[in-house]
């Protein structure tokens, strides 16, 4: 017996011949076209095989008239909207009883052969049933897309909402802040030293403003796939070190150490997007600090050959395990109760993630919920012993920084 040319469940004919000698004979007719075919030993067996998938069925009308345990009309009963399992059902010669007819007919999509049986008529009516198992099975795959892209956009429909809940907050709080503050500083009798206090939160007001604003257009931009990363050579001991600055005020009014030491094997120019890398860097320690209540937020940095491995680890209040993936997706926070206590709109980490990838690299987190969390990255950085030239930065990407720099400070 040569075996099936298509191993495939969906693809194959399960046989119920009234002989196991029978049953060989239809399989050698099957297998000389390349027809894929399973022998049953009965009934039992065929119900349980045509659970499993099938292309069709060839069974006899006596084999249908015997199942007393109704399996057969169980499964065809039980069938997806999409289904219509094809049954090839050998009838003796002569005429068949009105009743007989009528209880074959109700079992379901049947196709009635009679025997004996002419080889050519079998066979095409098997590969029209074949054909149209086939079309079952499509449509059950697109079906389940329908169903995937469905749950899709209901998902989406949910972000945007609750996207829009936090973006309401996240507008409103500063916009408060600025209406009531303009109001105090025209007033007559605020001192000299009010005033400076109430322009300073007017400036903290709508750095957090610009905050938002301009992750949304990042995540636009990268989205649209208009992020082009630079490659020029920067000193990556600095870069860190300067993100450890900026973070540093912050971490000392929440009574955080923030550690850091860059080892001397890292010294030296790297080739890379520095704007990005360092943005990368300040999302994870600023998320740090502002998770951290007490204790400490440790910045590693590592190079193995030409990857460059970041742990950025704190002592906060960590990350439930069927959390760590969702809050790489954007607008996405651990649970409601984060944005109440600890503001920000979610979208941190999906651009960081995204940034990363773009850089070829990888994100991961291992965290514990009251113990902390650890965010590594890993993003090949080649070295550079090229000359450094004096401008290395296009007009766009040193206007870029500079607005940065000068406007987006922290974060927490
Ligand atoms: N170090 C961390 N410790 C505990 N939870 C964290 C940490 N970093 C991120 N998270 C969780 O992941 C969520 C998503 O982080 P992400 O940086 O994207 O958003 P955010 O900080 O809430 O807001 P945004 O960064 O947009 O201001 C956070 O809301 C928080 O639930
Ligand atoms: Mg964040």
């Amino acid at each position: 017996m040569s075996e099936p040319s298509y191993a495939g469940l969906e693809e194959r004919i399960l046989i119920l011949a009234p002989t196991p000698k029978d049953a060989e004979t239809t399989q050698r007719v099957f297998d000389s076209v390349g027809l894929s075919s399973l022998i049953c030993a009965d009934m039992a067996q065929l119900c349980r095989e045509m659970a499993k998938g099938v292309g069709a069925a060839l069974v006899t009308k006596e084999a249908i008239l015997a199942d007393r345990t109704h399996c057969l009309q169980a499964i065809l009963q039980g069938q997806p909207l999409w289904s219509d399992y094809p049954l090839i059902v050998l009838t003796p010669s002569g005429a068949e009883s009105p009743q007989k007819m009528k209880l074959l007919e109700s079992v379901g999509n049947m196709t009635l052969m009679k025997r004996p049986v002419q080889l050519p008529a079998l066979l095409s009516t098997m590969q029209a049933a074949l054909r149209d198992r086939r079309r079952q099975y499509k449509m059950r795959d697109l079906l389940a897309d329908y169903e995937i892209a469905v749950k899709n956009a209901e998902a989406a429909n949910q972000a945007k909402s609750e996207f829009l809940a936090n973006m309401s907050h996240e507008i409103r709080t500063p916009m408060n802040a600025i209406v009531g503050l303009t109001d105090l500083l025209a007033a007559e009798n605020a001192t000299k030293e009010k005033r400076r206090e109430f322009l300073h939160m007017l400036k903290v007001s709508g750095q957090s403003l610009l905050e938002l604003i301009n992750d949304l257009l990042d995540i636009a931009k990268i989205e649209n796939e208009s992020v082009e990363l630079e490659k020029v050579p920067f000193d990556l001991c600095q870069l860190l070190n300067d993100v450890i600055h900026i973070m540093k005020t912050k971490a000392d009014t929440k009574g955080i150490y923030l550690l850091f030491d860059c080892p001397a094997s890292l010294g030296g120019y790297f080739t890379g997007d520095p704007i990005r890398l360092k943005q990368i860097v300040t999302n994870l320690v600023s998320n740090a600090i502002k998770f951290t209540d007490r204790g400490s937020v440790t910045l590693k940095v590592e190079l193995d050959g030409d990857t460059v491995k970041i742990d950025v680890a704190d002592t906060g209040i960590g990350i439930p395990k069927d959390k760590q993936e969702s809050i790489f997706s954007k607008f996405s926070q651990a649970d409601s109760s984060i944005t109440r206590k600890y503001g920000g709109t979610g979208l941190g980490l999906a651009i960081t993630r995204k940034l990363v990838r773009l850089m070829d690299g990888s994100i991961s987190v291992v965290s514990e919920p009251g113990i902390g969390s650890t965010f590594t990255v890993q993003i090949p950085l080649p070295r550079t012993h090229a000359g450094i030239p004096k401008v290395t930065k296009s007009r766009a990407h040193a206007k870029a920084e500079k607005l940065r720099q000068n406007m987006r400070p922290l974060s927490c």
